[in-house]
């Protein structure tokens, strides 16, 4: 069915192993797939991600189909914010540069200045004029960055359900138990978390900290996705994965995937409006993370 509607699947490193090792085409973490979806000539891009993820390959292919497999692929940090409450915080701080993680809908992006995505955030923020910057909508990544920023960082109240699960007292523990272990954590868990790591980062920045590691053991805090992907790459390395699953990647299936390519569904669309807006703060980011 792929080859017949000449599409190319895209997949989070969250998705199931069946899909992610199975099926994909390219798989990586959100900006890599901003990227791809960039790159292809496919036709079609069925996207293997949840709907933010999938609006943002639309944002900047107008002219493909992007399809989504399930309309209830969403996510909890998307949907905490709306272009209303970015257009309030404009407002109570007028002049602010706005930069919004990639975890947004397109119309949070038309009203920012600039994206960003897990492993480019610092240097977004950074690349930004003046001593302020809004940060919209994660408040523990907010937090975390704010450790490591010069500028002040004003935040939104948005989290994610699936990386405030993980605490400091497991992190404790896990070390305990496990002699030798190397903490990931990503950059969406609680700031006591990410004290705690060795590393914090997004999905691709763990797979290049484990490529260069000598170290044999790791505890991977951050969906589960990622340990079906990590003991398939690293057979010789050992992942410590206490684990918690994203209810709204895990609506994508082999399944509905099939169905999707067959009848051509759910197209993902963004008003023109909006798209063009949206898509200037997708380049500016891509053009600062070069
Ligand atoms: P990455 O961009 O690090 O893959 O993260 C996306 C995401 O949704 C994390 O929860
Ligand atoms: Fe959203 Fe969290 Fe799921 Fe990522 S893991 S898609 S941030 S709810």
């Amino acid at each position: 069915m792929k080859k017949q509607k000449n599409a190319v699947i895209l997949c989070h490193n969250y998705q199931r192993p069946e899909i992610l090792l199975g099926i994909a085409d390219f798989a990586g973490d959100s900006y890599g797939l901003s990227v791809e979806a960039r790159k292809t000539d496919a036709d079609v891009i069925a996207f293997c991600g949840v709907h933010f993820m999938a609006e943002t390959a639309k944002i900047l292919n107008p002219q493909k189909k992007v399809l989504i497999p399930s309309l209830e692929a969403g996510c909890s940090l998307a949907e905490s914010i709306t272009a209303k409450d970015v257009r309030q915080l404009k407002s109570e701080h007028p002049g602010v540069p706005a930069v919004c993680y990639v975890n947004t809908s397109a119309e949070v992006k038309a009203e920012c200045d600039v994206c960003c995505t897990s492993a480019n955030a610092l240097k977004v923020i950074e690349a930004m004029p003046g001593n302020e910057v809004i940060f919209v909508p994660d408040k523990f990544m907010a937090a975390n960055l704010q450790a490591r920023a010069k500028k002040k960082i004003i935040a939104w109240s948005g989290k994610c359900i699936v990386h405030d699960s993980f605490s400091a007292e497991q992190v404790l523990e896990y070390r305990h138990s496990y002699p030798g272990l190397k903490v990931l954590a990503h950059t969406e868990c609680l700031p006591e978390v990410v004290s705690l790591a060795d590393m914090a980062g997004g999905t691709t920045d763990m797979i290049n900290y484990i490529a260069a590691s000598k170290e044999k053991r790791f505890l991977i805090a951050t969906e589960c996705g990622m340990s079906d992907l990590l003991r398939e790459r690293f057979p010789d390395k050992e992942f410590i994965t206490p684990c918690s699953i994203c209810p709204y990647m895990k609506k994508i299936t082999l399944e509905n995937v099939l169905e999707a390519l067959e009848k051509e569904m759910f197209e993902v669309k963004v008003p023109e409006n909006v798209r063009e807006k949206a898509k200037k703060a997708l380049d500016r980011m891509i053009e600062i993370g070069k």
